[in-house]
């Protein structure tokens, strides 16, 4: 499966994708995930992708487009049993870009799939988040609470709120999406390859149109 998921902050794209992984072994690539991997790791570009991140503007289209290529083209899961994408593309050049490569690569994109909520909800669901940094997961304080107070479910190691999870930075997040994020919405329309989903209902609802909208 090669795919992409597109929603504002707090649509449920990185409570999904774990899904689809599991149903169809493809890759979760998720661009937020692997920024936020450099900067717990000290690096430079970690350093300089906070500061874009906690105010939340957009990381430059360059390095991310470096990002994923270097992932497509090298990561043997992807190759074999595809991917997710999520938080990428973000920006029609993105777009643009991420069809060159598959087209190079000879695996187009199958679907591009929008979780659709409107803003007054994701206030909400992103104040109340909690995440556990090396494995993405995460986990809401009253939707999805974990098993134990503040712990992951899996490895019991603590849980934190992301930086950039506070309601001013979520504000700016909302804006960069309406205004250079859903133009790809249209993009997709364009190629016959999008599907809009309900994403306001709950975790299994949504899950369940996913699966409906891929034919299965
Ligand atoms: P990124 O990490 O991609 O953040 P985002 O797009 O703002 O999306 P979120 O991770 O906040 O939302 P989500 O849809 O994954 O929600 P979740 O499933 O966790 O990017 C962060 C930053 O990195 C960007 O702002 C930008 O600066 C930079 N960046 C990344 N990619 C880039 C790119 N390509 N170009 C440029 N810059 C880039 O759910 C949220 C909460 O709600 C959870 O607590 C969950 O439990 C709960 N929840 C989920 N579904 C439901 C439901 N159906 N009902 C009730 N609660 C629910
Ligand atoms: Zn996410």
């Amino acid at each position: 499966l090669r795919m992409v998921l597109i929603g504002p902050p707090g649509a449920g794209k990185g409570t999904q994708a774990p899904n689809l992984v599991n149903k169809f072994g493809a890759y979760h690539l998720s661009t937020g995930d692997m920024l936020r991997a450099q900067v717990s790791q000290g690096t430079p570009l970690g350093a300089e992708a906070k500061k874009i991140m906690d105010k939340g503007g957009l990381v430059s289209d360059e390095i991310m487009v470096g990002m994923i290529k270097n992932e497509l083209s090298t990561n043997p899961v992807c190759q074999k049993s595809g991917f997710i994408l999520d938080g990428f593309p973000r920006t029609i050049p993105q777009a643009e870009k991420l069809d060159e490569m598959l087209q190079d690569l000879k695996t187009p994109l199958q679907k591009a799939v929008e979780l659709k909520v409107d803003d007054e909800l994701l206030v909400s669901r992103i104040t109340g988040r909690l995440i556990h940094p090396a494995s993405g997961r995460s986990y809401h304080k009253m939707f999805n609470p974990p098993k134990q107070d503040m712990k992951d479910d899996v490895t019991g190691e603590p849980l934190i709120q992301r930086s950039d999870d506070n309601a001013e930075a979520l504000k700016k997040r909302l804006d960069s999406y309406h205004k250079q994020t859903e133009p790809i919405v249209d993009y997709y329309k364009k190629k016959n390859i999008w599907a809009g989903i309900d994403a306001a209902q709950n975790p299994t609802k949504v899950w369940g149109d996913i699966i409906k909208c891929l034919g299965f």
